[in-house]
């Protein structure tokens, strides 16, 4: 296949470039200053308003499969994440049974290489053994599988002793810890953001210092054993705080956040709106601003959307029964170009915290927009007007509080591993 873009913007992390791209057999074969005059290709774009960026990456997924097939399965989260114009995705162990052997790891990454969807599928495998926090798992045999990264997520390994032991062994594998940061005993039974707005709901609070102290507590950990962890989903102004004042002081900790901490308050739960129930919760407008400041200033290194699908049977139900989470594949990026239209962060931040930077913290290595290099893109109109619907969305579940709003920007082609993909507008 050959394919042809004229005057499109290449944005990248390191800038903004007019560029004309061949692309041959899946190989960037051209990258020119003048329009490409090939003839006989199979795709021509010429477009100005078009931006190429190196193919997204979603760090923070959970696929669902095996055992909740209901609510997600691989394929049709790698169909959502297409619909996003995702080509990388590191999914979560929090499966049934649990991503905690090499035999899952392996049964992930065959199910993924089986849809030939443009997507690459990497495994978080988890900490402890079903999750449980109790007996770590084999971590050898699990980067063997294919397993990028260790993540307990969903719940946060209590034990202090035995996440040190766990950063140790990572650490011998040149492997990052993700780490969902949450002192349970102050969450237990929380439903939203502690505040006015538990208060007005009659609900129990998750106070903001569950947060706080689990991500003092995984810094700590990080600095005494010298490893490398990453904060997931990051949602209050002082564990920002703390993350800058690590990085500062030389400890090597990374972070993400999602679209809903930077878009959203916790009076989004109002009305006992389930879709907006997700852990860590909502806070306060203070926190989207912190979150915000925190993404601009560098201190936040990905946005990432924590996809966690739920069935409606386990949302459209009492507050204090349904799930925690929200889907976010498709509306990653619509909600991030958001941030880049109101000057929080400019594409080329997007670019960075999109798509370099959570493949370099997993360690795999991100597309480069070079002659010789294999084309992994994702090419965006930046000003397209959608409405999200159900029917517009590719995964089975459709949790999201954003359903039923205008966005702005969206992918419309992948070019990836030789295939050219066009995107259902
Ligand atoms: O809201 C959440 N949902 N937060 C998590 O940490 C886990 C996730 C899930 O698996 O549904």
């Amino acid at each position: 296949m050959k394919i042809k873009l004229n005057n499109l913007t290449i944005v990248t992390s390191s800038g903004l470039f007019k560029k004309n791209l061949l692309i041959e057999k899946g190989i960037i074969k051209q990258v020119s200053d003048k329009p490409i005059y090939a003839k006989f290709v199979d795709v021509a774009i010429d477009d100005k308003d078009l931006l190429v960026f190196p193919g997204f990456f979603d760090m923070h997924v959970h696929l669902r499969e095996p055992g909740f097939e209901y609510r997600e399965d691989i394929e049709s989260g790698m169909k959502a994440a297409v619909n996003g114009g995702i080509t990388g995705i590191a999914c979560m162990a929090n499966t049934n049974p649990v991503n905690d052997n090499a035999v899952i790891t392996h049964f992930i990454k065959c199910r993924a290489e089986q849809t030939e969807l443009p997507v690459s599928v990497y495994p978080v495998a988890a900490i402890t053994k079903g999750l449980k926090g109790e007996q770590i798992v084999e971590m050898g045999d699990l980067k063997n599988a294919g397993a990028v990264a260790f993540s307990d997520d969903g719940s946060a390994v209590e034990n202090s002793e035995i996440l040190r032991r766990a950063l140790e062994y990572a650490k011998s594998f040149d492997m990052p810890i993700i780490c969902h940061s949450e002192e349970k005993s102050l969450s237990k039974d929380g439903q939203v953001n502690e505040g006015i707005i538990s208060i007005k709901l009659g609900l129990k609070g998750i106070p903001r210092e569950s947060e706080i102290i689990g991500i003092f507590r995984d810094i700590t950990l990080a600095k005494l054993t010298k490893s490398r962890v990453h904060i997931a989903h990051v949602s209050t102004e002082e564990g920002v705080d703390l993350i800058r004042k690590a990085k500062r002081a030389g400890i090597y900790v990374t972070c993400e956040t999602c679209p809903h901490y930077f878009h959203l308050t916790e009076e989004e739960v109002l009305g006992y709106n389930t879709f907006a129930k997700v852990n860590p919760p909502l806070r306060t407008y203070k926190d989207v601003l912190a979150i915000r400041e925190g993404l601009r200033d560098g201190t936040i290194d990905v946005i990432a959307s924590d996809h966690a699908p739920h069935h409606i049977d386990e949302k459209d139900i009492e507050f204090e029964k349904a799930n925690f989470g929200m889907i976010g594949l498709e509306t990653l990026l619509p909600l991030t170009l958001e941030l880049v239209r109101q000057g929080v962060i400019d594409f080329k931040d997007l670019a960075e915290k999109l798509s370099r930077k959570p493949r370099q913290i997993l360690g795999i290595n991100p597309p480069v927009i070079k002659e010789g290099e294999e084309a992994n893109l994702t090419i965006v109109d930046p000003n397209y007007k959608w409405v999200l619907t159900k029917e517009s969305i590719c995964s089975k579940s459709f949790n999201t509080p954003f359903l039923g709003k205008t966005m702005k920007g969206k992918a419309i082609y992948i070019i990836k591993g030789g295939q050219f993909f066009e995107i259902n507008k």
